[in-house]
C-alpha cells in the first residue's frame, strides 16, 4: 500500500430537496490500495458520501476528486474507474446470473471476457447458480451478485455499502476473503458496515461518521491501541458500598450490585499499576474473591466515539 492519495473529499455538504442536511463539511483523503471502513449509526450520511463519491449524488458545496478528476465534472471517467455495490439489492430478476453479469461488463464499454466472469463467479462462489435467474437466488447469493456486477468491468476502486448485510457468518469470512484478495491484486476499497468486528478483521483504517460529520479517521491498529483499554474486575467477598479513601487516587469504580470493583487502564502502558492496586486493596480490608480482565474491542470504542460526538 502506497500513501498515495486516490480520493480526496474536499469539505462537502449535502442538504437533500426537503432541506435535510446529510454530509455536514466531510473532508476525507483516501489512499491508494487501502481498505477503509465507514463506520457510522442508521442516517449517519455514509451512503449519501459513497453516492457523492461515485458521481450518483451531486454535493450542495464543496468537491470530490478521484484520482485528479473532479467527479462532477469527469464524471464519465471518474465512473469507469469505480465498481459499486449499493445497499438496496436492485437486481433484474429475470436474467440469468452470468448474462447479466457479462451485460454490465458491456455497460462500461469495455470489450467482452467470458474468462474473467467465470472466474469472478467462482471467487464469488456463485459459479454452479451461473445459469440461474435472479430471482431464484437467495439473499445472500443475490449480494454476491451485486458484487460480481461491480466487479465485472474490472474497477481500481470498489465500493461496497453494507456487503455483508443478511449474509450469514462462513459465506461473510468467504467474502472477506474475496475483499482481501481485490486488495492483493491493487484495487482500493471502500466498505461501510454495522458489523464492526467486520471493520476490524479486514479494514487498514476506519472512519466514523455521525450526524453527517466525520468523528475520527485513523489506522485501525492506532486506534484500537489508542483507545483500546483493559478492563479489571475485582470481584470481592463482602459487598461496599464507598470506594475507602485510601483508593481514592485509582480510577475506580463500583458495580451496581457492590460486589466488585472495576478498574480501566491501558493495556499498551509500561506499567499498568495493577500490583500497586491490589496491594491497596488488600491493605484497605477488602477481600478478594475473583479477577476478571477484558479488553476493549474496536465495538466499544466506535460506541463511545458515538457518544463523545453526540
Ligand atoms: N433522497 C433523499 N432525500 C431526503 N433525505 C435523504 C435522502 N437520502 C437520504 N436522506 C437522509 O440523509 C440522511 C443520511 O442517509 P444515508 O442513507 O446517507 O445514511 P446511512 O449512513 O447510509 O444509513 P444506513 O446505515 O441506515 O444505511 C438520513 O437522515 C436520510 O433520511
Ligand atoms: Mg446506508
Amino acid at each position: 500500500m502506497t500513501s498515495e492519495t486516490l480520493i480526496k473529499i474536499n469539505n462537502v455538504y449535502k442538504s437533500y430537496s426537503g432541506g435535510f442536511e446529510a454530509l455536514k463539511g466531510v473532508n476525507l483523503e483516501i489512499k491508494r490500495g487501502e481498505i477503509l471502513a465507514l463506520l457510522g449509526p442508521n442516517g449517519a450520511g455514509k451512503t449519501t458520501l459513497i453516492n457523492a463519491i461515485c458521481g450518483v449524488v451531486i454535493p450542495s458545496s464543496g468537491n470530490i476528486s478521484v484520482d485528479g478528476h473532479d467527479v462532477v465534472k469527469d464524471f464519465r471517467h471518474t465512473r469507469s474507474l469505480i465498481g459499486l455495490v449499493p445497499q438496496e439489492l436492485q437486481l433484474e430478476a429475470f436474467e440469468q446470473v452470468f448474462q447479466n453479469v457479462s451485460y454490465t461488463r458491456g455497460l462500461y464499454g469495455k470489450k467482452k471476457n467470458p474468462a474473467l466472469i467465470e472466474q469472478i463467479l467462482k471467487d464469488l462462489s456463485l459459479w454452479d447458480k451461473k445459469d440461474n435467474r435472479l430471482r431464484e437466488l437467495s439473499g445472500g447469493m443475490k449480494r454476491r451478485a451485486l458484487i460480481a456486477k461491480a466487479l465485472s468491468h474490472e474497477p481500481q476502486i470498489l465500493f461496497l455499502d453494507e456487503p455483508t448485510a443478511g449474509v450469514d457468518i462462513s459465506l461473510r469470512r468467504d467474502m472477506w476473503r474475496v475483499v482481501k484478495n481485490l486488495q492483493d491484486s491493487g484495487v482500493t476499497i471502500i466498505l461501510t458496515t454495522h458489523y464492526i468486528e467486520e471493520a476490524e478483521a479486514i479494514a487498514d483504517r476506519v472512519s466514523v461518521i455521525n450526524n453527517g460529520e466525520i468523528v475520527i479517521t485513523e489506522n485501525k491498529r492506532d486506534l484500537m491501541q489508542k483507545m483500546g483499554q483493559k478492563l479489571l474486575t475485582i470481584e470481592l467477598q463482602d459487598k461496599i458500598s464507598v470506594i475507602p479513601e485510601s483508593l481514592k487516587n485509582y480510577n475506580l469504580s463500583i458495580t451496581e450490585n457492590g460486589h466488585a470493583l472495576c478498574f480501566s487502564y491501558n493495556s499498551q502502558a509500561e506499567t499498568t499499576g495493577i500490583t500497586k492496586l491490589l496491594q491497596d486493596v488488600k491493605l484497605a480490608g477488602l477481600k478478594l474473591k475473583d479477577l476478571k480482565s477484558a479488553q476493549t474491542s474496536l465495538e466499544n470504542i466506535f460506541e463511545q466515539l458515538l457518544k463523545e460526538s453526540a
